[in-house]
Formats: structure tokens, sequence, C-alpha cells
């Protein structure tokens, strides 16, 4: 071969190398400029605005593929930008130079709106800053937000449980107190006074309540212990919201249901309860003219162990599934439109290839609330 072969050769492979070394390196790597869908393993999710309080380690693996970072210098790395509610402020936002097309920017809260609103530190005014396209996606317990992060669902909770005959048989047999409450918000607001008022009626029609916390006169404020909570029939879940959408949250799924207890209702509009929650586990308020008969009803359960029983054949039936679940809602409702698991920031942004914007938080998040929603704050 000519020595010009040998040079157009090693220029070839040379050209080559650099190509894929360059290929590997925006494209392909971990952490890849320009990440091609297709082939990046790991995303990276900065929380730029994290809410105050404990919060998952920086590093930690979220959702299998994604890592969680509180690094600011990794903006420009970052697939996701999270802004939680309570610390977003516009003179605290990135460089808009850095923002690439691919990136998403989200919205998160778990609060209701009145809470949100107050926890704000700006004027709704102040937030219609945002509109028209800084956020692409929201993430939020409603169930059409673009990452749905609810407190808890029922294929999620069967999971969770003990199921079973004789499971049942012994969450029964613990049972030695009727209901009880937990709460240090009594007087704050109108609608925690409007909340105390239905409880404190309940009692005074009767009904055998354990109350925890500084409520109605009570100076219960230890914690109550995981087997003193099994040990009552029934929770009252009384929400710190009234009729907000879809506003259920660890009162419901945690205290009441993880804990063998019977939830009962009161704040989210009960529609919405049968949307995420098994069948027949619960107990809502506004099937009742009123606290009286309420009370009077619990208490017709806790003297009948076979109707009290009724409320746990979600997980007696060892057969149950989440589908078998969403089958006899819509059996039983038809018009209410049954929510299914939904995926995580990560899997969403992992198989995301969309072009999304929000117009407005303003609208998406408190104008389409129910009014009622937030004059009760
Ligand atoms: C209600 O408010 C008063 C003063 O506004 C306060 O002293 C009291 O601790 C609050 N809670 C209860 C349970 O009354
Ligand atoms: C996210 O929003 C920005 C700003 O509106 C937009 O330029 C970008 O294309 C959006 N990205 C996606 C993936 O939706």
């Amino acid at each position: 071969m000519q020595p010009k072969g040998y040079i157009l050769c090693f220029g070839v492979i040379a050209v080559f190398g650099c190509a894929v070394e360059i290929c590997y390196l925006f494209l392909l790597s971990d952490y890849a400029i320009i990440p091609f869908w297709g082939h990046r393993k790991t995303g990276v999710v900065l929380f730029w605005a994290p809410p105050t309080g404990p919060l998952p380690p920086e590093g930690m693996k979220l959702g299998g593929q994604c890592v969680i970072t509180y690094d600011r210098e990794q903006l420009r790395r970052a697939d996701v930008v999270v802004f939680h509610h309570s610390s977003i402020a516009p003179k605290d936002l990135p460089w808009k130079h850095f923002r690439r097309s691919e990136q998403l920017f989200v919205w998160w809260t778990s609060d209701s709106p009145g809470k949100v609103k107050h926890d704000l530190g700006l004027s709704l005014a102040e937030l219609r800053g945002f509109d028209n396209g800084f956020f692409n996606w929201t993430m939020t317990y409603l169930h059409d937000a673009d990452v749905v992060r609810s407190y808890g669902y029922r294929g999620d909770l069967l999971n969770d449980v003990t199921k079973g005959k004789s499971a049942v048989d012994d969450i029964i047999s613990q049972k030695k107190q009727v209901a009880m409450w937990m709460t240090n918000q009594c007087n704050g607001s109108q609608l925690a006074m409007m909340r105390e008022s239905y409880v404190k009626e309940l009692q005074e029609s009767g009904l055998k309540l354990n109350v925890y916390g500084d409520c109605l006169g009570s100076h219960n404020t230890a914690h109550p212990s995981e087997q003193e909570m099994k040990s009552h029939k029934f929770y009252l879940a009384f929400e710190d919201a009234f009729h907000c959408r879809e506003y259920i949250t660890e009162k419901f799924w945690d205290n009441a249901l993880r804990n063998d207890m019977v939830p009962v209702v009161w704040g989210p509009i009960k529609d919405d309860v049968l949307s995420v929650a098994p069948l027949d586990s619960f107990i809502h308020t506004d099937d009742f003219d009123s606290p009286a008969k309420l009370a009077e009803y619990l208490q017709f359960l806790d003297k009948n162990d076979d109707k009290y029983r009724k409320y746990f054949r979600w997980r007696e039936d060892e057969t149950m599934t989440d589908e078998k679940m969403i089958f006899e809602l819509k059996e039983k409702y038809p018009d209410i439109e049954a929510q299914q698991r939904s995926a995580n920031l990560c899997q969403k942004e992992m198989k995301n290839t969309g072009y999304k914007v929000i117009l407005s938080i303003v609208d998406e998040f408190f104008v389409r609330n129910k009014l009622e929603c937030s004059e009760y704050t």
C-alpha cells in the first residue's frame, strides 16, 4: 500500500473515533449533554426549590432510573427541575440561558388550594408571572396532573395490608374502642371551627370518642401507639379542607386504613373518595342528614360485628386485586371514573417525548377548584 493510503486510513479511523467519542459524550453517556432518549440510563431530577422539612438524601434513586439532587450546579445536566410551591420565588429562578428544550420545569404541591395560597409567599398575581410556559408539568394529587403524586391508591393499599378471613378476624378481635379523632387544629380558622363543631355534635349524640391532641378540651397530646390506634373501630378522617377536589390525605390512607380502622370522611367530595379508595371501605358524612344520625349509625355498627365487618370485605376476599376493585366500582357506580395506578415522575420523564407547557398554574390549580374549597380557609 502507498504511504498516502496509510495516512488516509489513519485519518478515517481518527475521525471516526472522534465522532464516536463526541457522540458518546453528547448523547449516550449517563451525563449526556444532549440526552438521547432511547439510550440514557439515568435521569437527573434537580429540586431547585424544595419544601422545608425532611427531604430524601442527595443522590437518592427516584423510581429506579432517576437520581435526586439539590445542587444547583447540576442545572445544565438536569432533566427535570422541580419547584415546590412553598419555596418558589421570582427572584430566585434558574438562569434562562441554561434551559434546554427537553428539560422539564415542574410545579409541585401536595396541599389544598387554601394551604398553598397561605404558604405561597407570593400573591396569586405574582404567581401569574409564571403563566404562559414557565412550567411544563404539574405534580400534584389531582388525577389530571402531569405527574400524579397522591396520598394513596387502592391497589397500593391492598398490596400493603394483611388479607383473608383470619386477618379480618384478627382485626375485629383487637377492637376495644369505638372511635378516635386526632388533631391539634381546632380554632385557628372558620374551617377548623366548623369541623370541630361537627365532631362535638357526634360526641353529644352519644358517640364514644377518644380525642387525641388538644381539641374539644382534650389534653391527650402524646401520639397514640399503633396498637392503641388499632383498638378503635372508626377513625375520623376529617380533612383541613372542605370540598377541595381530590384532596384526600394521610388521615384517610395512613392513619385510618393502614391502621385497620374504618375512616369516617369529612371534607373530601364523596365521588372523589370512591374513585380512588377500595369499594365499601369508608363512611362518608355527606350520607347522613346530621351528626346525630351518623353517631346513631356508628353505634349501630359498634353493636353489629357482621355489619361492621362488611367494611373489610375488600381485604377479606383473598382473590381481590386492583382490577377487581375497579370492576366492582364500575358496576356499582357507573358514573364514577375509577382512577388507575399512575406513573411516577421518573417513569414519566424517562418516557417523555412530547412537548407541553402549562398556560397558568393559577387557573389550573386554584380557579378550577370549587369556590367552596377556598372559602373555608
Ligand atoms: C383556641 O384559642 C385560644 C385563644 O385564641 C387558645 O388559648 C386555645 O388554646 C385554643 N385552643 C383550644 C382547644 O381552645
Ligand atoms: C418546556 O417549556 C419550555 C418553555 O415554555 C419550552 O421551551 C420547552 O420546549 C418545553 N419542553 C417540553 C419538553 O415540553
